[in-house]
């Protein structure tokens, strides 16, 4: 469904705008209803007919108006445009975004939207461990077979896709969690578009302030929005977005709206309010996230530092092609191991320990015993996420209180 109160004329002024000023100004109801200035929230289940003759064109989509809020909302419908719009900012391109009612909704919608019975989706091995989960354990069961290869040596890559026409989706992340280690996003699409293969991009990690997938070629966006995009950790929710409107709105909506996907009201409202604040959120995020890396590829007790801004990272080219900064998400292994790391964890006093991202106050998580527990040790080790790996999702507080919170805790 068009976005019926608050759409195009305020997108297309948007459009006009730096990314910065569209991530702060409020999505104008263009009806003007009732003049509010923030974005209301629309807590209800359906709309209500005027009589019956308007709930039969209404149902039978001879008028397009709102029905009933698994179809669409106006709050939700409204984040989602403006999302579509961040994604697609300077970029000559148009593309549709749906809410959906996780991150994790949001990549298992557009997967059963793109594959079926019998075809074959690619990705990396060390993606995001819920999706790994996903294609391996549910997708499978449903005849879609999961394959694994590294996107970075692409020539292997292409000899995939030339021997096996089954693999139709290509699905990956960059830069990877926990090890941030990234993937040359327009090589991949320049293969799988020769190919005539789709691609699914997982952009949490960055948001479109840092990168825009899209200018390189991709074909489908996801987010967890419960990450940066909401940034104050109050909500679960998730986008996908795609270029294809036609295929959006047919096979994307069909999905969201059969298997009750759809997001709703008030984490709509939580992610819009996050994104008043996204860019300048995203600038200091990364600030910090760099003069913590520095910290700690000086400090005697870590053995390497994972981010990709540091010069040293094996990744820091290919980031330096494709981010704009280099984000918020970084890791580093302690010499000490295991222990070291549940040491350290448990002696920080600003940090706080918890198993999600991209919050305004600094998270830590350690791979080895919460996220990638499930992980086969030798699968997780070759990916370099070793017992002592700490991953830091660097919040925006004073950096020099972070940096002297990690070096007293080190200490212990
Ligand atoms: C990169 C990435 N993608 C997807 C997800 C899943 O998102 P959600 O928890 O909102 O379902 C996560 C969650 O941590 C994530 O880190």
């Amino acid at each position: 469904m068009a976005n019926l109160i608050y759409s195009n004329y305020t997108i297309q002024i948007m459009k006009k705008l730096n990314i910065n000023s569209i991530c702060s100004r409020e999505i104008r109801d263009k009806k003007k209803t009732i003049r509010s200035h923030q974005l209301p929230i629309y807590p209800t289940s359906s709309f209500q007919f005027d009589n019956v003759e308007q709930g039969i064109e209404i149902f039978k989509g001879q008028r397009n108006e709102h029905l009933y809020s698994r179809y669409g909302n106006p709050t939700v419908d409204a984040v989602a445009d403006k999302l579509a719009t961040l994604e697609t900012y300077g970029l000559d391109i148009e593309a549709k975004a749906y809410l959906t009612s996780s991150g994790m909704s949001a990549i298992s919608t557009v997967l059963l939207a793109l594959l079926e019975k019998g075809d074959k989706v690619l990705a990396p091995e060390d993606i995001y461990g819920g999706t790994t989960y996903l294609l391996r354990d549910v997708l499978t069961d449903l005849g879609i077979e999961y394959l694994t290869t590294d996107f970075k040596n692409t020539e292997q890559l292409e000899a995939l896709l030339k021997a096996d026409k089954q693999i139709k989706v290509l699905y990956f992340e960059t830069p990877t969690n926990p090890t941030l280690s990234c993937v040359d996003i327009g090589e991949v699409t320049e293969i799988a578009q020769r190919f005539n293969r789709k691609t699914v991009f997982d952009n949490t990690f960055c948001t479109p302030i840092i990168q825009q997938p899209f200018a390189f070629g991709i074909d489908f966006i996801v987010h967890s929005t419960t990450k940066y995009l909401n940034g104050h950790g109050t909500s679960i929710s998730g986008v996908v977005i795609g270029r294809d409107i036609d295929f959006m709105k047919e096979k994307v909506f069909k999905r969201i709206i059969l298997l009750g996907t759809n997001g709703n009201p008030f984490d709509a409202w939580m992610v819009n309010s996050g994104i008043k604040t996204l860019a300048l959120r995203m600038e200091r995020h990364s600030e910090n996230a760099q003069k913590i890396a520095e910290f700690l590829a000086q400090h005697p007790k870590v053995n390497q530092v994972n981010y990709p801004g540091l010069t040293t990272h094996s990744s820091y080219d290919i980031a330096k092609k494709q981010m704009r900064s280099y984000g918020g998400m970084l890791s580093f292994e302690l010499k000490g191991g295991f222990e070291a790391g549940l040491k350290f964890m448990n002696a920080t006093q600003l940090c706080t320990i918890a198993p999600t991202l991209g919050d305004v106050d600094t998270l830590l998580m350690h791979p080895a015993s919460m996220s990638h527990q499930g992980i086969p040790q030798a699968i997780r080790e070759k990916h370099g996420i070793t017992n002592g790996l700490v991953r830091v999702s660097v919040g925006i507080e004073y950096a020099d209180d972070l940096i002297e919170d990690i070096g007293q805790a080190m200490e212990k």
